[in-house]
């Protein structure tokens, strides 16, 4: 089986095959996703098959219509309902205690699920046209750097899925930002995204990024959000994440340039840099560009056969949080401090 690349004019189709239990790579504004019938134990069995996904990692819900979250959850808090109000359609992700309309294998065997309302128009076509809500992870395979083209999960996916629809290059280029609530005022963010903690902390009293999301976590801890523990993200080069000012990363760069290195720099750092390089950024230099641009430049780095990739790190706060977590994950924590 090929895997069909399907367009804009062909939801319907792509809705038959969800509500006939089948994956379709769905296009969001955040990567693309694999997408199945949230309810549907059989289909939820196959994404996990696709992606040679672990069984105990949960799958986020996507919804179109405010309306359509509280059939899932036992309860919608007041301060989910204003972030809600406030983030959807967008890149937040909240979890909250389910009903037993999301099945066990849905939620990782956990007694929660993640909801989601993409802001992606054709993500948004697909729900309403499938009529029930959809499970999707991030559409690549477990492990690789999540697809921001329908090309990339072609790559993922071919043979492995029926469809995956054309929506374009992800606006975002980061996963949705995952939040608990810890009480009626306060929100934990489990997985940074492109809704910052900053933005967060206009709506939650308190926000507390979980210790997780910058720490080393070994296979055996527990933690709130379990993909969290596995290492992701990552090209088949290696990665070292590279901390400094611009002058210690070009002079670091100048005493690691060789054979099979490639530096992935800032825009800014470009022109200056010894080594092999190329700027993670898509049309600019600023947090939110370096995000849209990443999971692609990892994927460039293999295709052009680099055995070693040095990534200048973005800084920790707005959406370089969500850039350095997924840096981190993917160097598996190598990390140079200057
Ligand atoms: O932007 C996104 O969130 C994309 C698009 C397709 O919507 N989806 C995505 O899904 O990134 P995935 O499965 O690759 O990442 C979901 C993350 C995982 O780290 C998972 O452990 C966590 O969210 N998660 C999902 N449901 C959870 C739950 N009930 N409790 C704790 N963590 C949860
Ligand atoms: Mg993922």
């Amino acid at each position: 089986m090929r895997t069909k690349l399907l367009q804009e004019q062909d939801i319907e189709e792509a809705a038959a095959l969800i509500r006939q239990g089948e994956p379709v790579g769905m296009p969001t504004e955040t990567v693309y996703g694999l997408a199945c019938d949230a309810g549907n134990a059989d289909a939820v069995r196959k994404v996990f098959a696709a992606k040679g996904r672990p069984a105990d990692n949960p799958l986020i819900v996507h919804i179109a219509d405010i309306a359509d979250w509280a059939p899932l959850v036992t309860e919608i808090p007041p301060l989910a309902h204003k972030l809600a109000e406030r983030f959807w359609p967008g890149p937040l992700t909240i979890i909250l205690p389910r009903t037993s309309r999301i099945p066990s294998v849905t939620a990782g065997g956990l007694d929660s699920v993640g909801v989601r309302f993409p802001a992606h128009p054709l993500a948004q076509a697909l729900i309403r046209a499938s009529g029930v809500p959809i499970a999707a992870p991030s559409g690549n395979r477990s492990g690789s750097p999540s697809p921001t083209t329908a090309a990339h999960m072609i790559q993922d996916m071919d043979g492995r899925i029926p469809a995956v629809i054309e929506g374009g290059s992800c606006i975002c280029g980061v996963e949705s930002t995952v939040i608990a609530l810890d009480d009626e005022r306060s929100v934990r963010v489990l997985r940074p995204g492109f809704v910052t903690p900053e933005q967060l902390a206009e709506i939650a009293e308190n926000v507390t990024v979980d210790p997780a999301v910058l720490a080393k976590i070994s296979a055996d801890t527990v933690v709130r959000s379990p993909g969290m523990k596995y290492r992701h993200y990552a090209p088949n080069a290696g990665v070292t994440l590279v901390q400094g000012g611009q002058a210690e990363f070009l002079q670091f760069m100048r005493a690691h340039t060789g054979e099979g290195v490639l530096a992935l720099v800032f825009d800014s750092d470009a022109s200056a840099c010894e080594a092999e390089n190329i700027p993670y950024r898509a049309y600019g230099d600023t947090d939110e560009q370096r995000a849209a641009a990443f999971f692609a430049a990892l994927r460039d780095a293999d295709a052009a056969g680099v055995q070693h990739l040095y990534v200048r790190a973005p800084r920790t706060d707005g959406v370089g949080l969500a850039v350095y977590n997924r840096l981190l994950r993917a160097a598996g924590y190598d990390i140079a401090a200057l």
